[in-house]
């Protein structure tokens, strides 16, 4: 007994132990970004956090609550520690900490790789060491860090400057879940997995299913990813070559969900979120809790879908090329505990009829199987092969028993 009860001390002070269960699966929550920019203050995050409990999010598996840009001040402390805007976040952050984990939830914060992060606040560059011992001191327990800031985040390479804080955040010896936001710059799913718990693998998403407002690139091996502006669909045709790099402990991000945000349909909200949630991308809500309507509440809280991305064994769908259509029908497919899952995804501004035949997709399914749709709740019985009519931008998701 001794020796080992030893070896779980010395894991403990040193975080190992800690470390290695975080993000087994992908990390869900709510961030401040895609509803308030920079615009918020103590009470609407005290708001906020009431909301995940009373709207019942928390239940579904909505723990973290991640402030992004905005929370700090435009300048360090005269001694040159971080600190919260003294206008919008006047006692500090240790309260809003003790707040948050007093309802059973985590708090999240933002900074940046750079001297400056995106909105010009202070960034951690140089400031590493002293930066994750501040946000241990304040209870913190999720950090999102980053790609803007001046020269440095032109002229070393992103590998170096996340590793750096990768280290001064285990050194503190707390438990702090580290969020790599470098935009998909130089394909992080080849060395990610080795820095952050999660990582972006794109520019940032905007409020549209289609159009984009920027986002140059519309594969993932492209140079010029752009900042932001990408479409719902973009960001999922970017995962047909690196969903395969899906492994728990390490998560590609796809980035918040923009399900309650703009002007999408219901039928793009749920395709929006059962790829997320498929593709085992962080399920980071985006949308103002205070007023979300119904319809978006209920898609982010389809327990059958969250359940897919929560799923024990961690494995991505991937696209099922030879029974897609390009611009028209996209089939994706995948392992799950006990069954696999099938989304058909009708790309059309407009109804249509699809026939898929599941022997087709390279699951190993000969003989019919047990298939359950899971935004309808119902049951198909046992089926060999799909015949459906799909609306515009309609996904089915088929949970299939085996
Ligand atoms: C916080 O922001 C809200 C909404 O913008 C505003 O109504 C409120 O007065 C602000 N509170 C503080 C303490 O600044
Ligand atoms: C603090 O937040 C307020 C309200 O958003 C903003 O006007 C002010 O510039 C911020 N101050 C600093 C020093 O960051
Ligand atoms: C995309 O933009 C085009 C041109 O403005 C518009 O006709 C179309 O409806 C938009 N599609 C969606 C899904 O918003
Ligand atoms: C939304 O759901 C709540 C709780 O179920 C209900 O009280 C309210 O009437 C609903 N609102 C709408 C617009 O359907």
């Amino acid at each position: 007994m001794k020796p080992s009860l030893t070896l779980l001390t010395l894991a403990i002070a040193t975080g190992t132990t800690a470390g290695a269960k975080l993000a087994q699966t992908p990390q869900m929550g709510f961030n401040t970004w895609n509803s308030f920019k920079a615009n918020y203050n103590e009470s609407t995050i005290n708001h906020i956090t009431d909301l995940l409990l009373s709207l019942g999010l928390k239940d579904a598996g909505y723990n973290h609550l991640l402030l992004d840009e905005g929370w700090s001040d435009m300048s360090r402390t005269a001694d040159g520690y971080l600190q919260s805007n003294q206008t919008t976040f006047p006692n500090g952050i240790t309260p809003l900490a003790e707040r948050v984990h007093s309802k059973g939830l985590k708090l999240g914060l933002y900074g940046d790789s750079g001297i400056l992060t995106c909105g010009f606040r202070p960034g951690s560059w140089g400031y590493e060491e002293r930066d994750a011992l501040t946000l241990a001191s304040w209870g913190v327990d999720y950090w999102k860090y980053d790609n803007c800031g001046g020269f440095q985040a032109m002229s070393n390479a992103p590998q170096e400057r996340f590793s750096l804080m990768r280290d001064a955040l285990e050194r503190t010896g707390r438990e702090i879940f580290y969020s790599v936001c470098e935009w998909g710059f130089q394909f992080p799913w080849h060395w990610g997995g080795g820095i952050g718990h999660s990582y972006r693998m794109s520019g940032d998403i905007t409020a549209s299913f289609i159009n984009e407002t920027g986002c140059p690139c519309k594969t993932a091996y492209c140079l010029n990813t752009g900042y932001a502006g990408c479409s719902v669909t973009s960001i999922m045709r970017k995962m047909r070559e690196i969903s395969v790099y899906q492994k728990p402990g390490h998560w590609l991000d796809m980035d918040m969900l923009e399900v309650g945000v703009g002007d999408m349909t219901v039928n793009m909200q749920k395709t929006h979120f059962a790829f997320w949630a498929a593709l085992k991308s962080p399920l980071i809500i985006g949308a103002d809790l205070r007023t979300l309507k119904n319809e978006s509440l209920e898609v982010l809280t389809n327990r059958d879908i969250i359940a897919l991305n929560q799923d024990s064994l961690g494995k991505p769908v991937h696209f099922v090329e030879d029974v897609s259509v390009e611009g028209s029908l996209q089939v994706w497919a995948g392992e799950v505990k006990g069954g696999n899952v099938v989304l058909i995804f009708n790309e059309k501004s407009y109804p249509q009829e699809v026939e898929v035949s599941l022997k087709d997709l390279g699951l190993g399914i000969e003989r019919p199987v047990r298939a359950k749709e899971l935004w309808s709740g119902k049951s198909w019985g046992k089926i060999d092969s799909v015949e459906a009519s799909l609306g515009a931008y309609q996904t089915l998701v088929f949970r299939i028993s085996r």
